[in-house]
């Protein structure tokens, strides 16, 4: 069978330092994993472009980003609905004793959506159309609620917290503080980046679906009679995005239609303008990824996935290898966690907007990092351009921007190819580079490829006479001769260079 896309990616990212499974010199529990070098670079510059995009260069409406705690309260998550419904059907092989999430089980058996169904129509249908465990066969039984939240006992105290299961609670419990603190005004968001926890039954596909995993969330607070929506909604609203309508998921279908946004809230589709707005920046933000259009589409959720005081939710799902997959969350949330958390803790979280006393509506847009990085690199990976694999990473999320080669490992080109190589490392611009001599340049050059560095820098013998250094960029292979008192802007340039403004 030919190598599937996903090893060849899990392999480079093991091989090359982008993550491998927590703990893996020990018998560790599946759902974990750490970022290697290139992973943690990778994660840092795809974090900083989203705070750019999604809260420093916000113009619509002023974002504030915050960073709370990974523990949270028994009492705000049973407040906010999590201790009491935040859990997945599964179910025992009787046999070998392996343990399914029965959703996913009938889904990959059946072909059949049952996302939303209860535990006892899953089981009843596992029971007559005769689906079984996948590994040995056997009957399936013990059908029960899998409850997803990691429990903790701070202090000694029995069941008194849990790991936080999404960042957007925080935000919650932050909005009083934030709305009197920054003099806010609606409509603002809150961001944050963090980790979340979720005890899932089958962690599956390296890091798509993990237990400890990374959200970027905002939470977009505005009243609710705001038809205006955000000032920058013009920006945007010719932007076209694919949408996979409830009626085409009814018919079993799997095309979107395309419309712009201004269009899908005129139409009634999309519940209002701030949840268009984000829709449409995600378009653009996920193609500057290197991610097109003609790749991702927005599931509107059926009605019995959708939480009962949601306005709306649409996954971006993304086109990968193995099918699509949700990578962002966007959902039109109403009052409701606002409300839940006044009523939980006894405080008023309504707030004044212009002479009205009232609790803002919410429009969440939630990112999911690790599910977004191995977008990132499928979409990059190219076979057949090269000799060997080549990854196109977008400039700016690229962990190594330049590698520094002497042309040949003699001393007169390995001290100079150091000093060059000092120099940028020592730059106030902190431009990540790296040095190697070993193996020919071919090799070299393979090697910086397979990781996406952007440029590489050869210093030969020409260099030592005019202290000019050859620049070959990654995707064209193209060389240039350039200064190396130029090479520290060039570098910095070409880094923050973006394809498909
Ligand atoms: N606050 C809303 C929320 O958490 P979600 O759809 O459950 O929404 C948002 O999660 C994003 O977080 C998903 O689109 C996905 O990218 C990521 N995510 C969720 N569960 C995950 C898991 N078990 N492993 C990796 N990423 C996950």
């Amino acid at each position: 069978m030919p190598e599937q896309l996903t090893d060849k990616i899990v392999q480079l990212a093991l091989r090359r330092g982008f993550f491998n499974p927590t703990a893996e010199i020990y018998r560790a529990p599946a759902g974990f994993y750490d970022l290697g070098p290139l992973g943690a670079l990778v994660k840092s510059n795809l974090v900083s472009f989203w705070i750019d995009e999604f809260v420093r260069r916000e113009t619509s409406y002023e974002v504030f980003l915050i960073d709370g705690s990974l523990i949270l309260p028994y009492d705000v998550l049973k407040a906010s609905g999590h201790v009491d419904k935040f859990s997945d059907p599964k179910a025992s092989c009787k046999s070998c004793g392996r343990i399914y999430r029965v959703d996913q089980l009938i889904e990959e058996a059946l072909g059949l959506k049952v996302e939303g169904k209860s535990l006892e129509e899953l089981e009843q249908i596992v029971k007559t159309r005769g689906v079984r465990c996948p590994h040995c066969r056997g009957e399936l039984s013990d059908f029960r609620e899998h409850h997803l939240m990691f429990k903790l006992s701070v202090g000694g105290a029995e069941e008194s917290a849990f790991l936080r299961p999404e960042t957007a609670q925080n935000i919650f419990l932050n909005f009083k503080r934030i709305t009197y603190g920054m003099r806010a005004k609606l409509p603002f968001g809150v961001a944050q980046v963090g980790k979340s926890f979720r005890n899932e039954i089958a962690p599956r596909q390296s890091v798509i679906r993990l237990r400890e995993f990374s959200q970027m969330e905002i939470e977009l607070f505005f009243a609710p009679n705001d038809e205006r929506g955000p000032r920058g909604f013009e920006e945007v609203a010719d932007t076209e995005i694919r949408i996979l309508t409830r009626e085409e998921q009814l018919h079993g279908g799997e095309e979107p239609i395309e419309l712009k946004a201004g269009d899908a809230v005129a139409e009634g589709i999309v519940p209002n303008r701030f949840l268009a707005y984000y829709l449409a920046k995600e378009v653009r933000f996920f193609k500057l990824l290197g991610i097109p259009p003609e790749n991702t589409r927005f599931r509107h959720l059926l009605p019995e996935e959708t939480p009962h005081y949601s306005g709306g939710n649409f996954d971006l799902e993304v086109k990968f290898s193995f099918g699509w997959k949700e990578i962002v969350g966007n959902a039109y949330r109403r009052d409701y966690d606002l409300t839940v958390h006044s009523r939980g803790s006894g405080e008023d979280l309504s707030i004044d907007n212009n002479g009205v006393k009232m609790i803002p509506h919410v429009v969440e847009p939630s990112f999911g990092v690790e599910r977004i990085i191995y977008a990132i690199l499928e979409h990059s990976y190219r076979e057949g351009e090269r000799d060997w694999p080549l990854l196109k990473l977008p400039r700016i999320i690229s962990p190594i921007k330049a590698a520094i080669f002497p042309l040949l490992d003699r001393e007169n080109l390995t001290s100079k190819a150091l000093d060059v190589y000092y120099a940028l490392k020592r730059s106030r611009k902190a431009i990540p580079v790296y040095y190697d001599d070993r193996g020919s340049i071919g090799r070299r050059y393979a090697r910086a490829d397979e990781v996406g560095v952007n440029l590489c820098i050869t210093i030969d013998y020409q260099t030592l006479q005019d202290d000019t250094v050859t620049v070959r960029d990654r995707d064209t292979a193209e060389q240039a001769r350039v200064k190396i008192s130029d090479l520290e802007d060039l570098i910095y340039n070409d880094m923050f260079r973006l394809e498909g403004v």
